[in-house]
């Protein structure tokens, strides 16, 4: 496989054009917090990974930059192995998600002993603690978390997540992520490219031009690696083309 190190400008092959110009896409796709808990709920959950996602494994350091113990923060998060992976590396976890079933899935899958309390500051919310102390998953909406309740990142592995967001909603969740951003933060983005006239999601086309505006004000992007991802599940969908790329993304330095 070919390692991409590139800026976005350099990037000319397989760039697929942006949804929102184009008359024909079926990105209108509207999922409410109720249809995700509902597609816990029928088990409709194919996108839940049994392993340990290959680009997060292969870019690992992208993340750590060789630092040890960091508060690694998982939005949307469902019940995703690498979270129990990181923690055991001695790092501290926080996700969020909306469905209660798939967090208190996590912790019953990997036999980890959990509390649970109310969120201050969040009306509604629970957070789940693992006894050790070291995963804390908020059962409420992405778009009620701020740094005040969380606190800031080191890293942040967003796998299903950006790609998930109503495109009507990405502004607002670009900025919660920007929000929770630690000045040195790594952050790992899996988004997916295909023609988004073929698909109505999710997972959302996010294509690279976007990111620039969502993020690139303050944010330096770089494409780390895209591979062809297509199988049978996006066949299924009526796609022949299928890409996944991961992206670096770091704060600029302020001077
Ligand atoms: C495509 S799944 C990905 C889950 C996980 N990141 C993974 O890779 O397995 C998207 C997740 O987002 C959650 N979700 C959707 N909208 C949300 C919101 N507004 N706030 C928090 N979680 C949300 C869903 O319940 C679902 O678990």
């Amino acid at each position: 496989m070919i390692l991409h190190q590139c800026i976005y400008s350099s990037l000319k092959i397989h760039t697929m054009s942006n949804p929102s110009e184009s008359p024909e896409t079926k990105q209108n796709r509207i999922l409410s917090q109720e249809d995700w808990k509902q597609k816990w709920e029928t088990r409709n959950i194919g996108f839940h990974e049994n392993n340990i996602h290959p680009f997060l494994a292969e870019f690992l350091n992208e993340m750590l930059g060789g630092r040890t113990k960091l508060n690694i923060f998982f939005p949307l998060c469902g019940k995703a192995v690498d979270m129990k992976w990181l923690a055991d590396m001695g790092h501290s976890i926080v996700g969020v998600d909306v469905s209660e079933l798939g967090l208190k899935e996590f912790f019953s899958e990997h036999n980890i002993p959990y509390t649970e309390e109310a969120v201050a500051g969040i009306p509604g919310a629970t957070v789940y603690k693992s006894s050790s102390g070291n995963i804390s998953l908020y059962c409420c909406s992405i778009y009620d978390i701020s740094p005040s309740v969380i606190g800031k990142f080191d890293g942040i592995w967003d796998r299903g997540a950006m790609v998930a967001v109503n495109p009507g909603d990405r502004e607002r969740y670009a900025n919660v992520i920007l929000s929770i951003m630690a000045k040195d933060c790594h952050y790992l983005l899996v988004t997916v490219e295909y023609d988004p006239k073929l698909h109505a999601g999710p997972p959302f086309f996010v294509p690279d031009s976007e990111l620039e505006n969502l993020l690139g004000a303050s944010c330096s992007m770089k494409l780390l690696k895209k591979i062809d991802g297509l199988t049978d599940k996006q066949k299924q969908w009526g796609l022949d083309l299928y890409f996944e790329k991961i992206h670096l993304i770091t704060q600029q330095l302020q001077s």
